[in-house]
């Protein structure tokens, strides 16, 4: 299974990525973990992208594909595929990736969009903020994590609608309903791995 997992923040991207992963024995490749990773250890790097995660913009494009391509290659050296969890997040990160994928022998299954009312991602992410402490859980900056998903992130659905490999499903439910749903999809899909996800 490759799957890659586009949603708005706050939709249950690393929830349910994580479960995918652990179900179906892949990495799961979560950009937004490694970055805050690199943050948290004081490395070069961690430095160099604190402020766009603090205050919700974008990180470098060549730093963000420098991290995909290390995965991607250690997910194909071990046989494996992947959950890619956090890109593409603009067309050009989309064409960037497609050409990448091709070269290595590791193009997607499945574009899983989950999908979530600003609102209620508000809520979640704010009720976030005050257990775990993530420095861009304030509403301004959550307002505009959202503002840049819906400019720049949500026209890449359309590119995985045309390739027919867009798995659109209702991220509102409860997380476990959820998992369910999208777990029952990714069955069809192994089983039919040239079924076309737009075709209904
Ligand atoms: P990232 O860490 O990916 O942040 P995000 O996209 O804003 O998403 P979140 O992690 O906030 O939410 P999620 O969708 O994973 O939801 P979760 O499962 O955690 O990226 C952070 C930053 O890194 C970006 O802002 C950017 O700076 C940079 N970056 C990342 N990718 C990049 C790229 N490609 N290019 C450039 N820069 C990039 O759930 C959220 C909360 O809701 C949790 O508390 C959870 O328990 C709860 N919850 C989950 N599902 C449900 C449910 N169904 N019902 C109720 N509660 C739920």
């Amino acid at each position: 299974m490759r799957l890659l997992l586009i949603a708005p923040p706050g939709a249950g991207k690393g929830t349910q990525g994580s479960r995918i992963a652990a179900h179906f024995g892949i990495p799961h490749i979560a950009i937004g973990d490694l970055l805050r990773s690199h943050v948290a250890r004081g490395t070069d790097l961690g430095h160099a992208v604190q402020r766009h995660l603090d205050c919700g913009s974008l990180v470098p494009d060549e730093i963000v594909l420098e991290m995909v391509r290390e995965a991607f290659i250690a997910a194909k050296t071990a046989g494996l595929g992947y959950v890619l969890d956090g890109y593409p997040r603009t067309s050009a990160q989309a064409e960037t990736l497609s050409r990448m994928a091709a070269e290595l022998g590791m193009a997607p299954d499945v574009a899983l969009h989950l999908r979530a009312d600003d609102d209620e991602v508000v809520r979640r992410l704010l009720a976030r903020a005050a257990t775990e402490h993530r420095q861009d859980d304030t509403e301004p900056v959550i307002r505009r994590r959202l503002a840049l998903y819906h400019q720049v992130t949500s026209p890449v659905l359309d590119w995985y609608a045309l390739d027919g490999i867009l798995l659109p499903v209702d991220g509102m439910r409860t997380p476990d309903e959820v998992t369910t749903t999208i777990l029952d999809a990714l069955e069809v899909v192994e089983a039919m791995p040239s079924i076309d996800l737009a075709d209904p």
